[in-house]
């Protein structure tokens, strides 16, 4: 019989457990079930421009506790690829290179985006299993993705060595953490921490509200606070001036900043936080206490991923392993309660996972006291 070959590769923002994820699959495919295993380079760039990493025997040695991916990783689309400057449809490039290399199997470890992609080449009739990865935890029909679980110890160690800084100058500090839209990292993070005030995309905020936690929290004599707030959060949609205030202020703080230092301009999508610093200068005008601003930003997505991450990417890892040396496409490997499935791509492709809004976590933030900015 020949021998099978199959082909891996990541995609999207990286996070801890990919490598361990990659060794899991990679393991079981070489040594148990004899097969060829290559890696595409740079995630959908890499399978485009047919740029392959051939592993060999001992080659997945040492990557477990390795945070990031040993294949590189972009966040390319590919029905919309930029190609010599141009954007183009690549899918047809990436089929003919499945081809070329004579792969039974591509298995895609991705987010969201990924998941979209991988669908798209299981629709051109392409062999495909996916794993989620992400440390937002937004990937639809798994209980979790890896990655999720490094990135809320790093957000809550954050949380746990801002107090100590916060209570000794009696200050607020708001920090901005990471998510894309959804709140499950500042949640996690934000009970975890014991934050006094959460704020997630899902429970748009009242800055009133909010305020008035920090007031009431001072009143008590408790001098500092902390506001964990998820980077997609946002005022309620009935505070128009919040949008209008919002895009007015853009302007004038990117003029003055041109105007003051001409040759200096600050892109500040680059530097995150903006959100967050633009509620700390309405929460001070409003309760007069001081604020500061930290921004985790890559901090959270960065380093070694945590045991229980690497335990989910293993399992996964050889859980893919099997199904695709069993012959079963077209699925994404997911966690429901302690159990590894396989759920079909098209429910996963497309479907974001948000914090349902009946979610016991919310109910177990509210019940410790803290605010989730949504109070009359
Ligand atoms: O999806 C992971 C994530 O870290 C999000 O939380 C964040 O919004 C985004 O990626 C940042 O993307 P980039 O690394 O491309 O700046």
């Amino acid at each position: 019989m020949a021998t099978k070959c199959f082909g891996i590769l990541t995609a999207g923002g990286d996070c801890p457990g990919l490598n361990a994820a990659i060794r899991g699959v990679g393991r079981p495919l070489m040594d148990v079930y004899q097969a060829e295993f290559i890696g595409f380079r740079d995630g959908f760039r890499g399978l485009i421009e047919n740029r392959v990493t051939r592993f060999a025997d001992g080659s997945l040695s040492g990557i477990l506790t390795i945070g990031g991916t040993i294949l590189g990783t972009s966040r390319d689309k590919l029905h919309r690829m930029t190609v010599g400057g141009e954007e183009m449809d690549m899918t047809e490039v990436a089929v003919e290179n499945y081809q070329k290399q004579h792969l039974d199997a591509l298995i895609c470890l991705g987010g969201g985006g990924t998941q979209k992609n991988a669908l798209r080449l299981a629709e051109r009739g392409l062999n495909i299993v996916t794993l989620p990865k992400t440390i937002d935890n937004d990937v639809a029909k798994t209980d979790v993705t890896f990655g999720f679980d490094t990135a809320m110890a790093v957000a809550a160690e954050a949380i746990d060595r801002l107090h100590s800084t916060a209570e000794s100058h009696h200050r607020v500090i708001l920090v901005e953490i990471m998510g894309h839209n959804a709140g499950w990292l500042a949640l996690s993070a934000g009970i975890a921490g014991g934050a006094d005030v959460i704020l997630i995309p899902e429970i748009p905020f009242s800055v009133q509200a909010v305020a008035n936690a920090l007031i009431q929290r001072n009143r008590r004599g408790k001098r500092f606070s902390i506001v964990a707030m998820a980077e997609g959060a946002h005022p309620k949609p009935d505070g128009k001036e919040e949008k209008g205030k919002k895009k007015d202020k853009k302007k004038k703080e990117s003029k003055k900043a041109n105007a003051e230092s001409p040759e200096e301009t600050v892109d500040m999508s680059l530097v995150g936080g903006e959100n967050c610093a633009r509620l700390a200068h309405r929460l001070q005008d409003i309760t007069g206490l001081e604020m500061r601003v930290t921004s985790l930003g890559h901090l959270q997505r960065g380093g070694t991923p945590s045991p229980a991450d690497r335990l989910l990417a293993t399992r996964f890892g050889t859980v893919c392993a099997q199904l695709v040396h069993d012959g079963q496409f077209g699925v994404m490997v997911g966690l429901q309660g302690n159990e590894c499935v396989a759920v079909p791509l098209d429910e996963v492709a497309g479907n974001r996972k948000t914090v349902p809004l009946d979610h016991p976590w919310l109910e177990t933030a509210r019940l410790v006291g803290t605010s989730l900015g949504d109070e009359q």
